[in-house]
């Protein structure tokens, strides 16, 4: 992997290059500078500040409470941590959806205050005229489709989607409306593997960006926090692989130093300030 310096900047254009490739694209939600920074030296092409900072970061129990600001203020401790991946912000509830006009400002505050370079919408067919205009407007969206965790409650929990033919034809005719309304990409999210294969067949230009659907998308997607074993016990969906398991790493550490502490062995002499 060549170095950060040396690596070329992940566009738009790279989304849709690699899908005509074959080459598959690799994103991971972030949140802060750190993170960020750790992901893009490792090579990630597009890092997405994922509205499920409302469940990783704040505890919330979907991602429904979490408002612009506290987005935007992710999707800039993200940008600064970030060089060569793409910056996606994903457009929190009720930020896109009461009209075009709402969309427009605040896709428009990602860019201008959060320095993002994308931003994310969910919704099918319906969100298209939305996604249009905004992209008309010099923003590049990315689509999710299939489990759009905003709707949890119309769809009545996380199930699989895609499965029966009504399904499939919602998710191919929003597919295609999505791309021809000018996104580049989009999420298919807990999508049957067959209608995903299928939808990533008909889109000429879009990528398809699997979180749940798949090994025939143009990519995939996965929440940091999940794949290093730091989410509230419980969540263990059959997608996910867990690339490491940090919590005893972190409790070991944290008690080592609460003993150092209680035994006075930290902070030592060589670790504090005299004045000669
Ligand atoms: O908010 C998020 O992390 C997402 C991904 C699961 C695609 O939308």
């Amino acid at each position: 992997m060549p170095k950060t310096s040396e690596r070329k900047k992940t566009t738009v254009q790279t989304f849709i290059n690699k899908k005509a490739k074959g080459e598959k694209i690799t994103v991971l939600t972030a949140y802060d500078y750190y993170m960020a920074k750790l992901l893009d030296e490792a090579g990630i092409d597009a890092i997405l500040v994922g509205d499920s900072a409302a469940n990783v970061v704040h505890g919330f129990d979907s991602t429904l409470p979490i408002t612009m600001d506290v987005m935007v203020a992710h999707t800039a401790a993200v940008a600064r941590g970030t060089e060569k991946a793409l910056v996606i912000a994903d457009m929190p509830f009720l930020s896109f959806q009461p009209s075009t006009e709402t969309a427009i400002a605040n896709a428009g505050r990602f860019l201008k205050e959060g320095w993002a370079e994308v931003v994310k919408m969910e919704g099918g067919i319906e969100m298209a005229a939305t996604v249009k205009r905004v992209v008309e407007c010099g923003i590049p969206v990315m689509g999710h489709i299939g489990l759009t965790p905003q709707s949890i409650h119309r769809l009545g929990g996380p199930k699989v989607q895609g499965r029966e033919e009504k399904s499939r034809a919602y998710l191919m005719e929003s597919a295609l409306a999505l791309e021809e309304a000018g996104c580049f990409a989009m999420v298919l999210e807990l999508i049957n593997a067959d209608t995903a294969s299928e939808i990533t067949a008909a889109l000429k230009r879009a990528a398809t960006i699997g979180i749940g659907a798949g090994p025939h998308c143009d990519g995939q997607v996965l929440v940091i926090n999940d794949i290093l074993g730091l989410r509230k016990e419980g969540f263990s969906p059959k997608f996910l692989r867990q690339y490491a398991d940090l919590p005893p790493i972190i409790a070991e550490a944290v008690k080592k130093y609460i003993d150092d502490v209680r035994r006075g062995d930290y902070p030592r002499e060589e670790e504090s300030f005299y004045n000669k």
